[in-house]
């Protein structure tokens, strides 16, 4: 996603246009999972007897990421600063590592696990492929394909926020330095939170998720409820991904840059 070869990583303009990217990668690929129903099953551990005949007691979807990541990780893909793997003990690269500039202070800063069980949580609750017809259409491998892809842009997308502390702490440190000290959660977050930039993320995002999921609707048709509000024939269910935004990507966001933050003066 992010070319940390050339360019300087930490120039606001440069993340501010890596985050709206990444928004768009979000929508598309939650418009893509909607095409195909909630399959409860690939979410449950244990409920593939095929998969634990192989000695793989997790669920379809973690088989999918462990068997995706294994793969990745030998391409060097976890040795790059914005990737972020969901599995543990994965093999080690086969190529050295690329020469990345050192950006960010050394950090273990992984949320993925809560990345995860949000994520299922939210399908579960049919928040993205809504009140379906079917809930099992089978597609197991064409959803878990998909999930794989929303969870990586969610994960890449709120690691970024390292990226955000860092670029604020080095552009006054001053301001930061006591409340790490303090180990002042609080005044941290107030610093990095901007609630005008929030409100427009949300206006903007639901904009985005309502364009975009007509664009992929038959003839483009556009589809009113009994309030008179625009509903979409693809099924993708606008509020719950602007509800997937407010109440976990944003504040989980801002939980790794005030993580971030404090442990920025270690060692
Ligand atoms: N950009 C790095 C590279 O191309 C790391 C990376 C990102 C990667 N995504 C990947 C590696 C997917 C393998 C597969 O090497």
């Amino acid at each position: 996603m992010e070319n940390f070869i050339i360019g300087d990583p930490l120039s606001l303009d440069r993340i501010r246009g890596v985050l709206t990217r990444l928004e768009d990668t979000i929508i598309f690929s939650l418009i893509e999972r909607a095409q195909f129903a909630q399959n409860p099953r690939i979410y449950q551990k244990g409920a593939f007897a095929e998969l634990t005949a192989l000695g793989f007691h997790g669920s379809w979807l973690e088989w999918f990421l462990k068997e995706t990541e294994t793969f990745h990780a030998k391409a060097r893909r976890y040795t790059s600063p914005d990737e972020y793997p969901f599995t543990c003990d994965l093999p080690a690269p086969v190529l050295p590592p690329l020469k990345y500039p050192k950006i960010l202070h050394p950090n273990k800063i992984n949320v993925n696990q809560s990345i995860l069980s949000f994520y299922v949580r939210t399908i579960r609750a049919k928040g993205i492929t809504g009140d379906d017809e079917f809930e099992d259409d089978g597609n197991y491998g064409s959803a878990a394909t998909i999930d794989v892809e929303v969870l990586q842009s969610i994960s890449k997308r709120v690691h970024y926020g390292k990226f955000v502390s860092e670029s604020k702490f080095q552009d006054n440190p001053a301001a930061f330095i006591p409340h790490i000290q303090e180990r002042d959660r609080c005044a941290l977050a107030g610093l990095i939170t901007k609630p005008e930039v929030e409100k427009k993320l949300l206006q903007r995002l639901h904009k985005k998720a309502v364009t975009y999921a007509q664009d992929f609707a038959p003839d483009g048709e556009i589809m009113r409820d009994a309030n008179g509000n625009i509903g979409i024939t693809a099924k993708i269910d606008v509020d719950g991904v602007v509800d997937l935004y407010e109440s976990f990507i944003i504040p989980i966001t801002k939980e790794v840059e005030v993580d971030y933050l404090l442990q920025r003066l270690d060692g």
